[in-house]
């Protein structure tokens, strides 16, 4: 399945995730063009020196990359990639569909995030069983692409849970590799955990307990992976896997740089004048949300809240904007089409409900646009942050780091990063969109003084870690 490929010298560092750290777009005429992305494992890994020849193995997403794959064998082209050696697998399209789309996004990702609620309910039958087997396979592709690559005793870094049998695979593949495993992702208590099948269950928890260690982004996460393994496996880590928390933390001095480049100086013109100024010629407030369109993000009962905010303080009306920019995701699976939908049609009908000539509430954008991002998070003087569950999230902690003037953070108490920044944020229940709604007019009314003095002691807290040091605690720690 996985292509042919002869390593031409083995690293001594591997990262495997499902999506790399380059994607490909085709155009009719045949011609390639490699895109870079960014994100923690990205500057985690140029955080290396060159001499651990670190290898990065994803997976082909799309056409582009598959062409890619094609053309290259799937060592991709260091030009393409900033230098970095990255190995592309083409896993057969219909079983990356099967475990990209149909287990790992639609049920591991539902579990650990406790999205599932009526009508959209757990399905294990036997086309989930189908799909389970390409997870397997999918699986299997990585373990036998990192046991081909990789030099004697090499660090191995899995990420996620599109990979979570993969470090048993690679185990048994090859005994004297060091293998961690990281989830991005919450880890769910046991008693939801276990509304998967028993020998799905514990193939998830095994197959990551084949690694040497398992780390996590909170304590909360790795503890609940501790409970599951204890109530799916019985008593004790079997496999003697170590527990890791490794609590990612913002980019510090590139969002400082890149947020004060030409590109977001110009967005801030324009959303400024989207904002516009309230009747008494004050500049209006802005709450801003930035997120991928996800079901764990919240996006519908953040915007129920704004409208509960305008509804019962009125004075707030014409004098703030909520600025929501909500970036299409995963848009194969139909529940997220439909959540997109969703969210447009909530902002629309408060928008109609209560806008006027010359004040738009909800200025609602969905063209993933990063300058954009980056100039909203300058200018917030209200960030909304309000998963259901989320891993970490580092929008909150992006958002002190690059704030012009200060701006006070609305905070779920189920984001990763709560465990961190709760202090000096304005915590809320997500479900809870009246109490929402309370938090956003305190938010909104905090003074300018201790909003600058609680943004700066946020912006500490939300770099002490950041990705080049998260990335070498997790290899120093495989070493000890
Ligand atoms: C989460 C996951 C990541 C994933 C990202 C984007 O943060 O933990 O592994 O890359 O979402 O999701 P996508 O499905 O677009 O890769």
């Amino acid at each position: 399945m996985a292509s042919t490929h002869v390593a031409s010298h083995h690293a001594r560092v591997l990262v495997a995730s499902n999506r790399g750290p380059v994607s490909y777009a085709l155009d009719e005429t045949g011609t390639l063009t490699a895109r870079r992305g960014g994100g923690g494992l990205v500057s985690g890994l140029s955080a290396i020196g060159p001499e651990a020849d670190a290898v990065w193995v994803c997976a082909a997403l799309n056409d582009g990359d598959r062409e890619a794959v094609r053309r290259t064998g799937g060592a991709l082209d260091p030009s393409d990639t900033g230098g970095q050696r990255v190995r592309m697998l083409d896993i057969a399209p219909q079983v990356h569909a099967d475990a990209y789309n149909g287990v790992a996004n639609s049920v591991l990702w539902f579990v650990h995030h406790m999205l599932y609620q009526t009508p959209l309910e757990p399905v294990f039958d036997a086309d989930f069983r189908r799909r389970w087997a390409s997870y397997e396979a999918y699986n299997r592709a990585f373990a036998e692409a990192l046991a081909q690559e990789a030099a004697q005793e090499a660090a191995v870094l899995i990420q996620d849970y599109h990979l979570s049998l993969a470090p048993r695979m690679l185990r048994e593949l090859r005994p004297d590799l060091r293998i961690g495993h990281f989830s991005h992702t919450p880890w769910a208590p046991p008693d939801y955990f276990r509304l998967l099948p028993d020998d799905i269950a514990a193939q998830v928890l095994g197959g990551i307990l084949g690694a040497d260690r398992a780390a996590f982004l909170t304590r909360r996460w790795a503890d609940a992976f501790t409970d599951c393994c204890h109530a799916v496996l019985g008593p004790g880590i079997p496999s003697g896997t170590r527990i890791g928390v490794h609590g990612l933390g913002a980019d510090g001095d590139f969002l400082r740089r890149r947020a004060h480049e030409p590109d977001v100086d110009d967005r801030m013109r324009t959303l400024r004048e989207q904002i516009g100024t309230a009747p008494d010629g004050s500049a209006r407030k802005a709450i801003v949300r930035v997120d991928r369109t996800e079901l764990s993000k919240n996006i519908v009962r953040g915007l129920l809240a704004y409208e509960e905010l305008l509804q019962s303080r009125p004075e707030w009306r014409e004098r703030v904007v909520h600025v929501a920019f909500a970036y299409p995701s995963r848009q194969d699976l139909a529940v997220y089409r439909e959540y997109t939908a969703e969210v447009q049609r909530v902002a629309q009908e408060i928008n109609s409900r209560y806008g006027t000539p010359g004040w738009t509430p909800v200025e609602l954008h969905v063209k993933d646009d990063f300058a954009r991002s980056l100039a909203a998070y300058r200018l917030a003087d209200v960030a909304l942050v309000n998963p259901i569950r989320d891993g970490m999230n580092l929008v909150a902690k992006e958002v002190p780091v690059v704030s012009d003037e200060g701006c006070a953070l609305v905070l779920s108490r189920e984001a990763g990063a709560y465990e961190e920044l709760a202090e000096d944020a304005v915590t809320v229940n997500p479900y809870d969109i009246r109490g929402t709604a309370v938090a956003l007019h305190e938010a909104l009314s905090m003074p300018a003084d201790e909003r600058a003095e609680r943004t700066k002691r946020l912006a500490a807290q939300a770099t002490a870690l950041p990705p080049a040091r998260w990335f070498l605690d997790q290899l120093a720690a495989l070493d000890e």
